[in-house]
């Protein structure tokens, strides 16, 4: 694993570099969940997969924009499905962006994710990762360009203060609204910038949360993927001592998706917000 994590460090600071030199604007073509594509989001996946091709443990990659899995090494032991640009929409915009990375043994679902990790392009660069069992460790790369361990120990506590809810409003259920609602109304901040990485990097690191994508009326599987956004950080979350489940309340790495873009409705957060958020839904 710890090959795969300093690849993944190396291809940080070239989607870094990238995002500061390249151009920003449209490619001709869209991805498989229908997202206009970014010449960034294509270059990005470039830099990702020329990267993780050159090791040998890689079986395959599974990438946000790539239609289909694309075979590597017939030997190798993990597939890796990654999100290599997340937040193409605030980009433009200079809000902070990510990249994501799941990595599994066999066949892709919560069950064989073995290791995550993200990285935050923002002010500063830096990569949360997991593997499965051990602590979420947090490192920022520093302008020797070097990702120093900043905690060896990621923790969520019991219950946090912010509220990032996804997704537009007028599209939300009655019962989503009200949960939404009852958590400002007790005194929750929002927080929510419109890139998962970004908003869920905030509430892991400030102790807690609540971060929702529901299922809503255009979109009733909701909108983040499984394999390269949902389960990574469902993972991380709950290795961290937070909860990651669906609307209902099923944990989210119990979930095998049918295809690799598949999405799901999916809230992470301390305990206290998901227990709220359980009782709201009438799935506690
Ligand atoms: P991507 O840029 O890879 O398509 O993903 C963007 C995702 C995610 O980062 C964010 O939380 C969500 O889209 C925001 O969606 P809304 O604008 O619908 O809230
Ligand atoms: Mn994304
Ligand atoms: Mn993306």
């Amino acid at each position: 694993m710890q090959s795969i994590f300093q690849k993944i460090k190396e291809i940080a600071l070239d989607i870094d570099r990238a995002i500061k030199d390249q151009e920003m604007g449209y490619s001709e073509q869209c991805n498989a969940s229908g997202d206009d594509q970014l010449k960034l989001d294509v270059y990005a996946d470039e830099l990702v997969e020329h990267g993780l091709k050159e090791l040998p443990i890689v079986r395959a990659l599974i990438s946000e924009e790539k239609e289909e899995p694309m075979p590597v090494h017939p030997e190798g032991k993990y597939t890796i499905c990654y999100d290599p640009l997340d937040g193409s929409s605030i980009v433009d915009v200079n809000l902070s962006v990510g990249t994501i990375f799941g990595i599994y043994e066999g066949e892709p679902c919560g069950e064989t994710l073995r290791a995550a990790a993200y990285i935050v392009y923002g002010p500063r660069l830096e990569m949360v990762t997991v593997t499965a069992g051990d602590a979420v460790q947090h490192y920022r790369c520093g302008s020797s360009q070097l990702f120093n361990l900043q905690c060896e120990e990621v923790r969520l506590e019991e219950k946090g203060k912010l509220n990032a809810p996804g997704g537009t409003q007028k599209n939300w259920s009655p019962r989503h609204k009200a949960f939404i609602d009852s958590l400002f109304a007790e005194g929750y901040r929002l927080r929510y910038s419109g890139g998962m990485v970004p908003d869920l990097h905030q509430i892991l690191l400030k102790g807690g949360g609540l971060f929702s994508y529901p299922g809503t009326s255009d979109k009733p599987e909701g909108k983040l993927r499984l394999l390269f956004e949902v389960l990574p950080f469902a993972l991380i979350y709950e290795a961290a001592g937070g909860e990651a489940v669906d609307e209902q309340g099923r944990r989210l790495l119990e979930i095998t998706p049918r295809h690799p873009h598949d999405t799901s409705p999916c809230f992470f957060g301390s305990r206290y917000e998901i227990s709220r958020m359980k009782e709201a839904y009438g799935v506690a």
